[in-house]
């Protein structure tokens, strides 16, 4: 069964929770349920010790890690034996890649396809059988991580570099849950600089091509090719570069999406429109699972 969150099930988050049910009717997502409806925009709001007016009422000081780890936690209650999954990249979702290997210690039967090369060796170290999408036709899950979350289920992804690989792996896929703390969502996309994998072949000029496109959807901002730790230029999975673009604000990331996606030196870009089909984000007073109708 379902894990109680902090506070679940109080008359007044019943009361919340039918409130946001009813303007999930009047919207394109649908609010299950939430343990409170103000997102903190800082992200380190979370690790903060919350008031005492929250302690009182019994809501526990919870670390950003644990929140991801709790997100990952109802994203797993999902997963069905014989299911083949898409395993996504980023801490989140390392956290439901250990917590998935705990079910196949235990004797569930799945196949995954990881979404990157960092996920893969996570996934063999907790024994999860892996396949690829050359041997299985569709996929039944992914669980991925995301850098922001927009109110349609539209996604900034690629803070990791993973994009490409979690792109193709959540296409192939008839549903994907998004788990996040819940700093990841967002009014309007574009705070999280967006990740837009290149060839290095023709850079400028694909760079020129994307300033355009950023034109013509009225937004713009510094880009720069994402370095690695050691300072050198950070080659993806396939081999790309990542040009990080500063906007800010993306009114219309769909239009954004597509535009780029015209771009010949553009492998892929990090706006994920249309992927995700529920959201679960996990905050300090509670878990808040949206869902695309
Ligand atoms: C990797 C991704 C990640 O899902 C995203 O960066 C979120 O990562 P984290 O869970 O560590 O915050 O898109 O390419």
């Amino acid at each position: 069964g379902r894990r109680r969150a902090c506070g679940e099930g109080s008359s007044e988050l019943a009361t919340r929770r039918r409130a946001l049910m009813q303007v999930g009717i009047k919207l394109p997502i649908e609010v299950l349920w939430t343990g409170h409806d103000a997102v903190p925009a800082g992200k380190t709001t979370l690790d903060m010790r919350p008031p005492d007016r929250l302690l009182s009422r019994g809501i526990r000081h919870v670390t950003m890690d644990q929140l991801k780890r709790q997100a990952a936690a109802r994203a797993l209650e999902h997963v069905r034996d014989g299911m083949k999954l898409g395993l996504g990249t980023g801490s989140t979702a390392k956290h439901f890649v250990e917590l998935l290997g705990e079910k196949v210690a235990g004797g569930m039967r799945v196949v995954g396809v990881p979404t990157s090369e960092a996920t893969r060796a996570d996934a063999e170290r907790c024994k999860i059988p892996l396949t690829t999408l050359d041997q299985v036709d569709r996929l039944d899950l992914t669980v991925d991580g995301a850098d922001e979350v927009d109110p349609a289920l539209n996604l900034i992804k690629g803070g990791g570099g993973a994009l490409l690989r979690e792109k193709i792996v959540a296409a192939a896929s008839d549903r994907m849950i998004v788990i996040a703390d819940e700093t990841k969502w967002v009014d309007v996309l574009g705070r999280f600089p967006l990740p837009v994998e290149v060839i290095p072949f023709g850079l400028a000029a694909t760079q020129r091509a994307m300033a355009a496109a950023f034109a013509q959807c009225g937004v713009s901002g510094q880009m720069g090719v994402r370095k690695g730790r050691d300072g050198h230029v950070f080659v993806t999975d396939g081999g790309h570069w990542i040009v990080d673009a500063h906007l800010g604000r993306i009114p219309d990331a769909p239009r954004l999406a597509g535009l780029l996606n015209a771009i010949p030196g553009v492998v892929e870009s990090g706006l994920f429109i249309g992927f995700a089909t529920m959201v679960i984000l996990a905050g300090a007073n509670g878990i808040r699972v949206v869902e695309r109708r």
